[in-house]
């Protein structure tokens, strides 16, 4: 890596698990990371630890399992780590693996295990176990194991041994858990932010007309690369003129055309955290009259929804904040006819704006959370981190003025809530149209 990061200290994983075993009060926790996953014939992605994994393990290495027994009057708490087993061969080829006896000391573990031994000793592990925690439902294979496993300690039950008589989804106690960052994930968080912004400040110097959109993604990549965030949090869109109306346009292969404006929705990932910036800029470096009114209007839409992002709104408050800009907007550019209440009653503002404003961010870009509880929006807490991507997306259409079509905007920045307001990671990133026309002189 060319720069010096911060990452979350080994000793914090430990705590996550002993808080995780608490909430589970009884039982066993059976949480493997995700598999290595082929793109074609002998060429794999780059491979992605499972988030929920990684989160309690700060593990990083494929085919691992990680089992959490909580304690009871009979057993302390345990932390087990199943993982590849040192193989000096596939190590000249792969290159250096932990091994059980080296991770039991750098991740703190009680015990560790090669993985080929998992079918043998999990079903000793299970007897007298009342609970299994485990994401059923989020890979058949592993149900099917689990329940393998169950049936084999069932098969012993005249030896005295009891089976398990639940299976509860060990995703629920995690996700409110990675909901909160801790002031060493805002800290990670951050980070992955200013790579981002950089990324996005250089998309908008290098930005010019006849380009074409892959090369800007080369560079979004490119930055990301340098400053030592080795992946993309999700796939970049780079979408010049009527492809900014795609909403999850990904080809980016079009030529950038004088007089369009480029949407890049671009984040890097570091040490397993997301970023996610969207900015929209004018590829020639000056915003039309109407660019700018309809770019105005989203950026104000924005500044009110972010204006509601503090501890004690509801969720869904900052995504009120920006309908209720937005579709007046849109009444007064003519876009939409009627009153506010009107247009906000039969949602004819969809039309242009019809997705939400936001969305969690954390190690996944869209991350775990409930968003209501027990029915209500939930209330935002100090430490939760959201998006708030207002947009506008004008396609060709006989009923809207020419001059608007193929304007498609959406200003997305991560936002922290804090204990008395709110905190904007990724403001560093130019967003006013003085900013970017200046930038991009
Ligand atoms: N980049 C994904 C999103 O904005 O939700
Ligand atoms: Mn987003
Ligand atoms: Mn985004």
């Amino acid at each position: 890596m060319t720069m010096q990061t911060f990452t979350i200290p080994i000793q914090s994983y430990l705590k996550r698990r002993q808080l995780f075993a608490q909430h589970m009060q009884t039982g066993i926790a059976i949480i493997p990371t995700a598999p290595e996953r082929i793109r074609n014939r002998d060429a794999h992605y780059p491979y992605r630890f499972d988030s929920y994994f990684y989160y309690l393990s700060g593990f990083s290495e494929p085919e691992a399992v990680l089992v959490i027994v909580a304690k009871t009057d009979k057993v302390p708490e345990k932390h087990i780590l199943f993982c590849r087993a040192k193989d000096k061969e596939r190590e000249i080829w792969d290159g250096y693996r932990y091994g059980p006896e080296a991770a039991k000391e750098a991740f703190n573990f009680d015990e560790t295990y090669p993985v080929t031994q998992l079918d043998e000793i999990l079903p000793t592990l299970l007897a007298d176990q009342p609970v299994i925690y485990t994401a059923l439902g989020h890979d058949s294979s592993w149900d099917q194991r689990i329940i393998r496993w169950m049936n084999q300690v069932r098969d012993q039950i005249r030896t005295g041994v009891t089976a398990p008589e639940k299976i509860t989804d060990c995703r629920v106690i995690m996700d409110e858990m990675r909901l909160i960052k801790s002031s060493e994930e805002l800290q990670v968080m951050q980070q992955a932010a200013n790579i981002s912004v950089q990324a996005h400040q250089r998309a908008m110097q290098i930005t010019k007309p006849d380009k074409y959109e892959y090369e800007i993604e080369a560079e979004l990549l490119y930055t990301f690369n340098r400053l030592g965030a080795r992946f993309p949090a999700y796939t970049s869109i780079v979408a010049g003129g009527a492809n900014a109306c795609v909403l999850h346009y990904v080809d980016n292969t079009a030529e950038l055309k004088s007089g369009d404006l480029l949407l890049i929705d671009a984040g890097c990932e570091l040490h397993g955290y997301a970023s996610d910036i969207t900015r929209t800029f004018p590829i020639n470096g000056k915003f039309s009259a109407a660019q700018k009114d309809v770019y105005q209007l989203v950026l104000n839409a924005q500044a009110a929804a972010i204006a509601q992002v503090k501890p004690g709104n509801l969720w869904n408050e900052p995504h009120q904040a920006a309908l209720q800009v937005l579709a007046q907007g849109f009444i007064d550019l003519g876009l939409c006819h009627g009153s506010l209440d009107g247009v906000l009653e039969s949602e004819d503002y969809k039309r242009f704006y019809m997705h939400r404003t936001g969305h969690w961010l954390g190690m996944d870009v869209h991350d775990a959370g409930q968003y209501k509880q027990r029915g209500a929006w939930r209330a935002l807490q100090p430490g939760m981190v959201l998006t708030v991507e207002p947009g506008c997306y004008i396609r060709a259409d006989d009923n809207v003025a020419e001059h608007f079509w193929n304007i498609g905007i959406r200003i997305e920045d991560d936002v922290v809530v804090t204990a008395s307001n709110h905190n904007i990671l990724t403001a560093a990133a130019p967003k006013t149209i003085a900013d970017i026309e200046e930038l991009m002189q």
